[in-house]
């Protein structure tokens, strides 16, 4: 299939019919409506019609409601004319449309293209081993990778509680007080630790040390990030640079590895004790199944434990996505980064799970923000905590002790073959030096290679082997006999194994605390058990497999399945991050063409895959704007001029990258004050380093002075950062490189259809003008980015590479054209959603010609004047009607942006504007005196069955059950219903719990429910 395209072009037919006729239905409709007929021989499955949601017939009725007898005369009063490009630029000749069937049986070839190769590299990669169950129900189920961020939780109790479960599971493995519900890699949350411990030492002691054990990949994030900060990051050996006065006087902490990259388990409590007493904080990269072994970190000291929890059934698929954890000593508990879930109680008292301690998020403290976690990695941390819950602690001990025992017997046998093994305490790890035997540790790796399997190399004496769950005993004999044959010696077989009995590791050191005593870890052992807990909770929570999820600046479309399939296949799913790169030639294309093709659509020169969130996005595209002032000898930039309108993770990245961040401020029609972003420019005109602007504007409008401004900033020395997260307004469109930025990052998880699996994964790629691509990000292991380049950002050097996949068959599959349909009908269907909705609510922003781009702002603050009702309350209301509430709140406090994408179908978009309509005649009501004020359909919404099936003597309300449950008639055949009230969120972040219940809390609830 790699030559599909010849193939196509040889045959008569195709060539007579080619595919790119069909590829988009409105190109198609538009430039061919004299002879509607479709080639008889076109493919039957091409992508456009599929992911665009209305039809030529709805897209023509929609058109006429808003007055156009076109398309492109609507676009032309929606974008400004001095920003587009011409037609060719996104065009099927610069990227030409593959059917469905096509992408599949290409998407195979590319898969044969990557080796397969068994690989014991380790360095915190393993062959996770997935339970089926967790494969076919979550990972490749819409239910649980559609969904958005638990914002509203009232529709999210599932994915709520099993995160609870991956909270629960790290903190008793680690030992330590509380854990969040995930970070992006185990190399950024290394550099988060790094800066607790500099902000807990007040920002004043600077000197952070990292033991040399460390994983390098580690080491080179932490260099980067230390930079932003000032931070002086030391590695070394850590027991030595204790005894350094230079170093012990300026320390804000450490990190250790445990067991540490070559294998070696050191005992770090002394070392934690004499940190301590320097007021330093120790925290500690580790494994989650070693430590069903291993003394957990908070048993020895460590204040954090952090690392990557991939080895529990996620696949390595390159590198990632997978979710780091990080769990914490209570004290440091309000200083954690990341999203943690934690209990609460609705308002008829049911206990509930929410988002905790929100008001730390970076909108609320935007420059103030040390940490810029937006996104993180929700669905692979469910998939984890389900390995968990299926495992048990036997289960999990048994798999830890097996790796164990085979680790040992690997020793033994490379030992007898004359080998010497480096680290005499190990776990699944060990460092063997060949010196002895060969001169060189190439001839071991030759050996390995030709038996189709990976080592890790070190250098020319030292080989790395790691042993993980996936390995068998005869992987087990291949290994040894690699040993063998290179030692010349006979080759053994499985009969010649015998099994130690006692582990290598000191006894000081040996796990005796329980952990995972809870019930949920107890219960579902088999698969039919296992199976109804996934679908009970998933029928708690509303995905994009119910309805449309219209969250402005959130891009909530479709992720097809065709685009998701090829995700598990091994061709994609089993290579570890650091193979050489012979062994990934598959996935080198499918990198190439993705890259290239971003560079197409954004306008840019070069791009960097590697971020692994819109967020990291930023803060890379920042790092590579200060190292190219640096490059010209103007390092003392550091002024980033940002809308005050923007998203907090952008004031956030660049205060992470070491900018001070000066605000601009917006006009009352929504758009940049340019007198002000003037004044500001040529006042900082020699410190200037950056300008921050998300386009089309956060208001959800196209303003005519995005040149303009862009222009002020170029003529003061500083670069542009385009924010690309409203990157779907745009394709085939304009472009941020014509728009006048220098560098954009684009959020894939959004335009780019990779699902946000109820809270990550995501891609941020950033994309670059040629100026600053010598700057692009590079990596340790694996070398990326240019002549210049800043270090890695990301733990693996494309990030989470296997998803790329994602957006490079969304793209391939839609074509040029089908890209430029959908950014039209993207903003067709925002402006259809204005237009019904005019007259019943107040649609802030809109450009001269009254049009909105691809969201729209409704500033519901009449309502709380008129009635006390709030955002929140048509947000809840909604949640009734069975829909996704919009972005609440945002950037305006009293508004609610809505962006439907092009995916929905008219019929969907006239479902939410019938629902829209429909509250606002409820809050009418309340308006009018019918309703009171305080009690009302919108203020005790959501209605969950448990109150709608109250008695007459309880339901003590000025309305109907009916009215409640099914205020417009398609509900009663079509109705989600949330599963608990309206969740008190003071209640929850005043009494933090962010723990599964123990046996004894559960036994008290069913006794209490008894007693009901
Ligand atoms: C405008 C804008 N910029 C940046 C981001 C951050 O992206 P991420 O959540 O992937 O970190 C978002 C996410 O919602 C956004 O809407």
């Amino acid at each position: 299939m790699a030559s599909l395209a010849r193939t196509v072009a040889k045959s008569p037919l195709f060539f007579a019919f080619p595919t790119r006729v069909v590829a988009s239905k409105y190109h198609f409709h538009r430039r061919f409506s004299a002879r509607p007929n479709v080639p008889v021989f076109a493919p039957l499955d091409t992508f456009p019609t599929r992911h665009i949601g209305p039809n030529i017939a709805e897209a023509d009725q929609m058109l006429a409601v808003l007055g156009y007898s076109s398309l492109d005369a609507f676009i032309n009063d929606s974008v400004p004319a001095h920003i587009r490009v011409s037609d060719a630029t996104v065009s099927e000749q610069s990227i030409s449309a593959l059917s469905e069937s096509e992408l599949l049986s290409l998407a195979r070839d590319i898969a044969g293209q990557n080796k397969v190769y068994r690989s014991y590299i380790g360095m915190g990669y393993h062959n996770a081993v997935i339970p089926t169950v967790i494969l076919r129900n979550i990972i490749q189920n819409p239910a649980w990778y559609t969904p958005y961020t638990p914002y509203q939780p009232e529709i999210a109790q599932g994915r709520l509680e099993s995160l609870v479960n991956f909270q629960t599971m790290v903190t008793s493995l680690t030992g330590l007080d509380i854990s969040n519900a995930s970070l992006l890699d185990e190399a950024t949350a290394a550099a988060e630790a790094m800066v607790m411990a500099f902000t807990g030492s007040g920002q004043k002691k600077r000197t952070f040390f990292v033991d040399s054990g460390v994983s390098p990949q580690t080491v080179a994030v932490l260099r980067t990030r230390a930079k932003g900060f000032g931070i002086n990051l030391l590695v070394g050996d850590v027991f030595e640079a204790l005894k350094d006065s230079k170093v012990t006087s300026d320390l804000s902490g450490v990190l250790v590895q445990y067991p540490d990259v070559d294998g070696s388990i050191k005992d770090y409590s002394e070392l934690a004790a004499t940190v301590h007493s320097l007021g330093g904080i120790v925290a500690c990269a580790t494994d989650l199944l070693a430590l069903t072994m291993l003394k957990p970190p908070g048993e020895w000291g460590a204040d954090i434990a952090l690392g990557n929890s991939a080895r529990f059934g996620v696949p390595a698929g390159y590198g990632g996505p997978h979710a780091a954890f990080f769990s914490v000593t209570e004290k440091l508990k309000r200083r954690m980064p990341g999203r943690l879930i934690g209990k609460s109680k609705d308002v008829t008292g049911k206990p509930a799970y929410r988002l905790a301690l929100q008001t730390r998020e970076q909108h609320i403290r935007r420059e103030k923000a040390t940490s810029n976690i937006c996104t993180s990695q929700a669905l692979l941390a469910n998939v984890a905590a389900m390995y968990a819950v299926y495992h048990g602690a036997p289960g999990l001990r048994r798999i830890a002790n097996r790796v164990h025992v085979m680790t040992q017997i690997l020793k033994e046998n490379v030992e007898s073959a004359g080998f010497a093994i480096i680290n005499k305490d190990f776990f699944d790890t060990l460092t063997i030096n060949v010196g002895k035997v060969v001169k060189d540790a190439e001839i071991v790796h030759q050996a390995s290679v030709a038996q189709g399997i990976n080592f890790r190399k070190i250098d020319e004496r030292h080989v790395g082997i790691t042993i993980d769950e996936s390995v068998k005993p005869a992987d087990l004999i291949d290994v040894i006999n690699i040993f063998n044959t290179v030692a010349s010696r006979a080759p053994i077989s499985l009969s010649n194994l015998t099994s130690p009995t006692t582990p290598s590791f000191p006894d000081a050191l040996v796990r005796t605390s329980e952990f995972l005593p809870h019930p949920v870890f107890n219960t579902h052992h088999s698969e039919t058990e296992l199976l109804r807990y996934i679908f009970h909770l998933e029928s708690k929570d509303l995905s994009l497999v119910h309805a449309m999820i219209p969250l402005g600046s959130c891009t909530m479309k479709l992720n097809s399945t065709t685009s998701m399939i090829p995700l598990t296949w091994q061709g994609y799913s089993r290579l570890h991050p650091f193979v050489p790169a012979d062994q990934a030639q598959g996935y080198a294309r499918i990198i190439k063409e993705l890259e290239q093709d971003l560079c197409t659509i954004t306008g840019f020169h070069s791009c960097s895959l590697q971020p692994n969130s819109g967020a990291a996005g930023e803060y890379a595209g920042l790092c590579v704007i200060k190292a190219y002032h640096e490059s010209r000898g103007e390092g003392h930039r550091d002024i980033c001029l940002i809308p005050l309108s923007a998203h907090g993770t952008n004031p956030a990245s660049a205060s992470m990258a070491g900018m001070r961040v000066v605000p601009v401020k917006a006009l009352a029609d929504g758009s940049l004050d340019l007198v002000d972003l003037k004044a500001k420019a040529e006042k900082h005109k020699d410190n200037l380093a950056a300008f921050m602007i998300t386009y089309p504007s956060t208001f959800g409008v196209f303003e005519d002075g995005v040149q303009e401004a862009n222009r002020i900033i170029h003529e003061n020395g500083g670069q542009v950062y385009l924010d690309g997260a409203n990157l779907n307004a745009q394709i085939g469109l304009t472009n941020p490189f014509t728009c006048g930025g220098d560098v954009c990052h684009l959020n894939l998880h959004k335009t780019f259809s990779i699902p946000h699996g109820g809270g990550g994964p995501g891609v941020g790629p950033i994309c670059v003008s040629e100026h600053l691509a010598p700057f692009l990000p590079t990596h340790p292991l694996v070398a990326t980015g240019g002549s210049q380049a800043i270090e890695a950002v990301s733990a693996a050097p494309f990030g989470s590479a296997s998803i790329l996949f994602i957006s490079w068959a969304y793209i391939k599959m839609l074509g040029g054209q089908g890209l430029t349909d959908s950014s039209k009908l993207a903003l067709l269907n925002a402006n259809y959603i204005a237009h019904r909705l005019r007259g019943h609510y107040n649609i802030r922003f809109k450009n001269v010609k009254g049009r909105v781009a691809h969201e729209l702002l409704l500033d519901l603050a009449e309502f709380d004047k008129k009635a006390g009702l709030k955002v929140p309350d048509f947000a809840k209301r909604l949640q009734d009607y069975g829909f996704h509430p919009p972005t609440c709140s945002w950037p305006i406090s009293t508004a609610m942006l809505i962006e439907p994408t092009e995916s929905e179908s008219l019929d969907e978009l006239d479902r939410l504007c019938d629902a829209m309509i429909q509250i606002r005649k409820e809050a009418e009501d309340v308006i009018t005196g019918k309703q009171p004020r305080d009690s009302n359909l919108l203020k005790n919404a959501p209605h969950p069955i448990s109150v709608i099936a109250l008695s007459d003597a309880e339901w003590n309300r000025s309305y109907s059950r009916q009215e409640a449950a099914f205020p417009l008639p398609w509900l009663r055949e079509r109705k989600f219903w949330p599963s608990v009230s309206r969740i008190d969120d003071a209640y929850g972040d005043l009494n933090l719990i962010c723990e599964c219940p123990t046996v004894e809390e559960l036994a008290d609830k069913n006794l209490s429910q008894a007693a009901l």
